[in-house]
């Protein structure tokens, strides 16, 4: 089979398109023939191996050597005590785990599969797992988010601030998205009430203050983000660098006065906690945006694209 693969760290240079051997599935595990699979920034940085958390498992070359983690796809072969699907079903899951989804077969535990949902297509399917999981943890599960609430999103024209911001906007709050001068008119498309320019104007020194604060793009001191918090706010860090990730673990708590929370959010990744976002996407609440698509020897394209912070929306990789 065709698959895109790497053995170090580095830029899309070091990807190449080869042939390997089609994974043969183990006993609990299901073979999947790739349709789709959509592109997170957790490729790009295991790609590069920065920031360092990306290294986890490989701190001086890469673990997996093919990338690629949200797909969807159909059910080719099943392990001998795989029991939940059978060959020809559509499938979908989140493999970050595993990782192996830039390629024409993957092979992976059945639990870390789902049944595709009904009325969506393969790339749409495939757009919505890390995403749509941090959307929903970060703005419903562990937000909080209610009816006036004021929300920021910081990062929002990517992948998990589309689903983010129009999750928010459901809710009933009134939203302002930050990402750079690019993304503006992408995020109020969304439903964005105000949006900010992160390279013209720092949001923590507005003045301004908000119930919840969704950081998709955390490099700011703990202190500074507690203090756009309004009492009883919280701020939740997703991504960033190492550095803040750890301030804000261990000052978070510190700094959170008047009810403030101020803390990481350790996103439960697996398609099984999605349903509350799939059904809304079904109903046509909520839209999946594919900004662009490439095909499997377009990876490294893709992923410069993604990388080089243009990608508004989701990136997918149609196989096949
Ligand atoms: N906590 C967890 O458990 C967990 C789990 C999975 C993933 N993650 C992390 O969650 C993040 C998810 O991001 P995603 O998939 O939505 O990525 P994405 O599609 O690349 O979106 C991230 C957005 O942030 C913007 N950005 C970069 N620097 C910024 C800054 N200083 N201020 C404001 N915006 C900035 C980017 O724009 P530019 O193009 O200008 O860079 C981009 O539009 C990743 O960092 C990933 O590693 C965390």
């Amino acid at each position: 089979m065709k698959a895109v693969v790497y053995s170090r760290y580095g830029l899309p240079d070091v990807l190449r398109m080869t042939d390997v051997a089609i994974p043969t599935p183990r006993a609990n595990e299901v073979l999947v023939k790739v349709r789709a699979v959509s592109l997170n920034l957790s490729d790009w940085e295991t790609l590069r191996g920065k920031p360092l958390y990306s290294r986890i498992g490989g701190p001086f070359r890469p673990r997996h050597h093919i990338l690629g983690s949200d797909v969807a796809g159909q059910v080719e072969a099943v392990g001998r005590d795989a029991r939940r699907f059978q060959v020809g079903d559509d499938v979908f899951g989140d493999i970050l785990s595993f990782m192996g989804g830039f390629a024409e077969y993957v092979s992976v535990p059945e639990k870390a599969l789902a049944r595709m949902p009904a009325g969506m297509t393969h790339e749409q399917a495939a757009a919505v797992p890390q995403a749509g999981a941090i959307a929903l943890q970060g703005i419903r599960e562990k937000g909080h988010v209610q009816p006036g609430h004021k929300v920021l999103v910081n990062g929002a024209g990517g992948g998990s601030g589309m689903y983010a911001i129009q999750l928010a906007k459901l809710h009933g709050a009134e939203v302002t998205g930050v990402d750079n001068a690019e993304k503006q008119a992408f995020m109020r498309s969304l439903g964005a009430d105000h949006v900010i320019d992160y390279a013209r104007e720092d949001f923590t020194r507005t003045g301004r203050s908000y119930d919840l604060i969704l950081d998709l793009a955390a490099y700011r001191s703990a202190a500074d983000y507690a203090r756009s918090l309004s009492p009883g706010g919280r701020y939740l860090a997703v991504g960033g660098s190492v550095a803040t990730i750890v301030r804000v673990l261990l000052i978070g708590p510190l700094v959170g006065r008047a009810g403030k929370k101020v803390r990481v959010l350790a996103v439960r990744l697996g398609v099984q906690h999605l349903a509350p976002l799939v059904e809304l996407c079904q109903a046509g609440k909520i839209a999946t945006v594919i900004d662009r698509r490439f095909t499997l020897s377009e990876v490294p394209e893709a992923l410069r694209y993604l990388g080089g912070g243009h990608a508004k929306g989701k990136v997918v990789i149609t196989v096949g």
